[in-house]
């Protein structure tokens, strides 16, 4: 008997994103957004989780349900009379699940097209998701979607065996330590062999959303969003975020470039607003080094937190074992859209070999013993963007996934406490 394709879902805080196993990238990528009738009161990014027994869709399986909305098309309906607009996935973790029953029933069978009966599941989760999350998925997997079997990945996992594609990673490792920063939280993550080091885990408070935020602040302080209408604001930052901006080495030397050859530096955007069809332009200056720089120097943008992220890698790093720092030094992988700036890694590098080496240099400064020096190293790689996908995607792809994963049998027979448990496979160290 042939198996279909397992199916990967990484559903993020701004996109998810779902597409087979072995395949390099995902089929889709959409925002986590849906549209539902009537929900606009309680459809705030900010209001409480809609706890629900999930269930409720088992008996409309595969019927067309034109009342709700996801991805693109829920925000293009966001403003139609009678819906509203909601965020289900806050911070990297699932707030709403009825919702999230929802979108994933519209991603199975209306984007993917699949039957869920024939496919194996892989979806991720953030580090320390609660497991209460992780019983509550499986039921709506095995109950509502009556999946043929199901694993649930930590991202960061994930992240680092997407890394094993670079070049540069000789063996298939599983200790490292993962930044992944998305649309909605940057995470640190030490992992040791296939585990999370949780008590050293560090979340910083900047992701993408923010640096958007911040191009977009910029623009406006140079008065170059005067002629652009306010709804296109948030879509230029982006395009200008996404396309222009590079991480510098010297944030004062790259203003001197500008202002002494602007002509040079400065780029220009243009867009047509769907509406009106008028074309529009900004022009892009210092936004395109200064956005990236809030990682690098925070208190350009917040005076809330402060800590340059080398400072916190190197603080997570040393809040681990001993006996892993080496492993975790030498072994920092980068996955998510906000790691995507050009020269990020080499910057993140740098900065963090000075902070070693200052310290290797005091503790050892008096003493006859020459210290060998840590090494440290940065991976980029080519699937970076959608590194946790396509970690799913390697990971599903190899023979020990189908013996890893929690059957429906033995769902059937355990209960949701069974996704309590899980087996970590593929490395080969
Ligand atoms: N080339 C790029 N340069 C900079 N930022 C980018 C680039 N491409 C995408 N992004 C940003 O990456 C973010 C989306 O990343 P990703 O899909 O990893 O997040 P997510 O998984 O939805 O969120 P999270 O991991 O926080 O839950 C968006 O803010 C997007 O603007
Ligand atoms: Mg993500």
């Amino acid at each position: 008997m042939s198996i279909l394709a397992p199916i990967i879902c990484d559903n993020g805080t701004g996109f998810s994103k779902v597409g087979y196993a072995g395949n390099s990238d995902p089929s889709f990528v959409f925002p986590t957004a849906i549209a539902t009738r009537g929900s606009a009161a309680q459809s705030t990014r900010t209001g409480p989780a809609v706890p629900s027994k999930p269930g409720h869709l088992a008996s409309k399986r595969g019927v067309e349900d034109l009342d709700f909305f996801i991805g693109d098309e829920a925000l293009a309906n966001a403003k139609t009379p009678g819906y509203g607009i909601n965020y289900p996935i806050r911070h990297g973790q699932i707030e709403n699940w009825d919702y999230m029953e929802r979108y994933w029933e519209q991603t199975i069978f209306k984007y993917l097209r699949a039957e869920p009966e024939d496919h194996y599941f892989l979806l991720t989760e953030p580090p320390l998701n609660p497991p209460e999350n992780r019983e509550q998925t499986a039921e709506i997997f095995f109950e509502s979607f009556n999946i043929k079997g199901l694993y649930i990945a930590v991202q960061a996992v994930l992240a680092l065996a997407a890394s094993w594609s670079s070049n540069r990673v000789t063996d298939r490792t599983l200790t490292g330590t993962v930044i992944d920063s998305g649309d909605g939280v940057t995470h640190v993550i030490p992992c040791a062999e296939g585990y999370v080091i949780g008590s050293a885990i560090k979340h910083i408070p900047i992701a993408g959303r923010d640096i958007t935020q911040f191009v977009l602040n910029l623009l406006r302080e140079r008065g170059e969003m005067a002629g652009v209408p306010p709804e296109e604001h948030l879509k230029v930052a982006s395009k200008v975020k996404e396309n222009y901006s590079y991480v510098c080495q010297d944030i004062v030397k790259e203003f001197r470039k500008y202002d002494a050859e602007p002509y040079k530096y400065f780029e220009r955007y243009e867009d047509e607003y769907s509406v009106t069809k008028k074309t529009y332009g900004v022009d892009v200056g210092y936004e395109r080094f200064l956005a990236p720089e809030i990682f690098f120097n925070p208190e350009i943008y917040s005076s809330d937190f402060l800590t340059p992220l080398p400072e916190i890698v190197d603080g997570v790093i040393q809040q681990s074992p001993i006996d892993v720092r080496r492993g975790l030094y030498k072994n920092i992988v980068l996955s998510g859209g906000s790691t995507m700036f050009q020269h990020f890694g080499n910057r993140l590098k740098r900065d963090l070999k000075q902070i070693v080496d200052r310290r290797l240099e005091n503790n050892t400064s008096g003493s006859q013993v020459k210290s060998s020096g840590v090494e440290v190293d940065v991976i980029s790689h080519k699937r970076q963007r959608y590194a946790v996908w396509f970690g799913g995607s390697l990971m599903a792809s190899l023979p020990e996934f189908y013996t890893s994963c929690h059957t429906k049998a033995q769902y059937d027979e355990v209960g949701p406490s069974i996704c309590r448990r899980y087996q970590i496979f593929g490395s080969a160290t």
